[in-house]
């Protein structure tokens, strides 16, 4: 079986994140470099539900991640689809961006740079989307995107929480 890592693995989530943005499909390396990021992401938004107040803000956080391991295992079948063989998900401990950053507090800042962060992952998805020529793994990338946009919704709402 292939590798489940990317031959290219940018230093850290943010360089990951610039590389893909320039990319206007995705090949099966970019695919397996985006398993990586959102396969980080329940480990990422754990650490925010951590740090929030108990009860919906916390639901709507822990929902994300959830999510975000749900996109991993949509990409997993679009590397399958793409490369005819199977594909083991990498374990969370080869994942160099598995660890979150040491947030220390949900701030205005931090949350509305989340917001963008998934507004702008749905409008990449959508462009690997528009350029993907197998239906299949577009209607994946497509869903993906569109649950991303939602997320950005969640973590708005969080931040209305907050400052309430
Ligand atoms: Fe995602
Ligand atoms: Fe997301």
């Amino acid at each position: 079986m292939a590798s489940s890592l990317p031959d290219t693995i940018p230093a850290d989530f943010m360089a990951a994140i610039a590389h893909l943005e320039t990319k206007d499909k995705l090949g099966v390396d970019e695919m397996k470099l985006m398993v990586l990021l959102e396969t980080s992401g329940d480990p990422l938004y754990q650490k925010l539900a951590s740090l929030a107040p108990e009860g919906e803000a916390t639901d709507l956080l822990l929902k994300n991640g959830q999510e975000e391991t749900a996109h991993a295992h949509r990409l997993k079948r679009a590397i399958e689809i793409s490369t005819g063989e199977p594909f083991a998900m990498p374990e969370l401990d080869e994942n160099p961006y598995a660890e979150p950053p040491p947030f220390t507090e949900l701030t205005p800042e931090l949350l509305a740079g989340f917001v963008a962060g998934e507004t702008n992952g749905d409008a990449a998805y959508q462009r690997w989307a528009d350029n993907e020529p197998n239906p299949e793994i577009a209607a994946l990338l497509r869903q993906n995107g569109r649950e991303e946009t939602r997320h950005g919704e969640r973590v708005k709402r969080v931040s209305a929480i907050l400052a309430a």
